[in-house]
């Protein structure tokens, strides 16, 4: 059984191909980031014209990398939210069509569900139940995993998600976009012992996350500094160290009153080396496991789609011959495949 799976939510094409016997069998990636740099943030237009042009090419190379001749595959993933409008409705399309015209069946897999199950594609993955920390340019939720489509969301972000917080900051700092990962490598050079900033809502029962304040903070620290190499520096390290802290706070208080063992972190901002590397202390303080998916796939990708689709499809989930595209999508909502739901 192999599966296309097509990423387009936002501002990375993704296409992978997912083979029941083998595993993950090719993937490729094609990132917008300089297209939208000028602007500093995603052209959501721009987003998916290029869309357009890149996906059915890439898939070709997806194919051709896979070493397989025939384009062609037994079931066809794509995302279907949340994400942009315009860049869903190109993946979906593409997606539902190619579906059609194999005569094979086809699901639209959640953005997030993808992120959550791509520590899946390494070579030691986590089995349920576990706790999921998704963090990402659009996301920052701590969420139980009991199975596929058994999702309780334990607590979330009330503004900024994670790495939409590290981008703005990044911009006030004139970092170029994606900040992310620029904030990232300035704050190396930063002296941690500098500024302290806040650790919004720990002092709070709860798992819900804030990270807006921070932004702000930052500007205002940076404001009364003035500006330079090292201020800079030193100001970046106090931001991540406050929001890598908040999200370590958050994941062992989640962890313990869940009692879970199992710790899953994903999405953007887990590719953060920082970060990683708290969590991985977590983990042995608690005597429990971390799991990553390996960096390029913390970041969207089309490998973590065909994966979710496979695991959808083959549970025997299929769709009608509608487009589906949901901008706004609860990741609660979603429901475990028919044979997992009988069971
Ligand atoms: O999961 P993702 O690729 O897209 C969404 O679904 O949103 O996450 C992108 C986010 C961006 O905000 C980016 O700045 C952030 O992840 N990011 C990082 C790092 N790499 C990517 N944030 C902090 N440190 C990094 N190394
Ligand atoms: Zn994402």
């Amino acid at each position: 059984m192999l599966i296309l799976g097509i990423e387009t939510s936002c501002d990375e094409t993704g296409v992978a191909l997912y083979s029941k016997e083998h595993g993950l069998l090719a993937h490729a990636i094609y990132s917008q980031a300089r297209l939208h740099a000028d602007y500093g943030g995603v052209v959501p237009e721009l987003a998916s014209r290029d869309h357009v042009r890149r996906a059915i090419p890439l898939l070709r190379k997806v194919f051709r990398k896979a070493g397989i001749e025939c384009v062609r595959s037994d079931g066809v993933a794509y995302t279907a939210g949340p994400g942009l409008m315009g860049a869903l409705m190109v993946g979906a399309a593409i997606g539902r069509s190619l579906a059609w015209a194999w005569n094979v069946p086809a699901v639209g897999v959640h953005h997030m569900e993808g992120h959550l199950l791509a520590p899946m594609l390494e070579l030691d993955p986590p089995a349920f139940p576990f706790l999921a920390l998704l963090v990402s340019g659009g996301h920052t939720m701590l969420v139980e995993v009991a199975g596929i489509g058994r999702y309780q969301l334990l607590g979330e972000s009330v503004d900024d998600a994670a790495g939409e917080a590290f981008d703005k900051t990044a911009k006030l700092l004139d970092l170029p976009y994606p900040g992310g990962p620029e904030l990232a490598k300035l704050a190396e050079r930063g002296d941690p012992e500098r500024f302290r900033f806040p650790r919004p809502m720990v002092d709070r029962p709860g798992l819900d996350f804030s990270f807006s304040g921070l932004k702000t903070c930052t500007l205002n620290v940076s404001r009364s500094i003035g500006r330079s190499a090292q201020n800079d520096a030193d100001v970046a390290r106090a931001f991540e160290d406050a929001v890598i802290d908040t999200l370590f706070i958050k994941c062992r208080r989640a962890l313990r009153e869940t009692g879970l063992t199992r710790l899953v972190v994903a999405g953007g901002v887990g590719a953060n080396r920082r970060l990683r590397k708290r969590l991985r202390g977590l983990a042995a303080e608690e005597g429990g496991q971390v799991y990553f998916p390996r960096p390029e796939f913390c970041t969207d990708n089309g490998a973590m789609i065909a994966y979710a689709g496979f695991c959808r499809l083959s549970m025997g989930q299929s769709e009608d011959m509608t487009i589906h595209a949901r901008p706004r999508w609860s990741l609660d909502t979603l429901e475990a495949p028919v044979s997992l739901a009988r069971g």
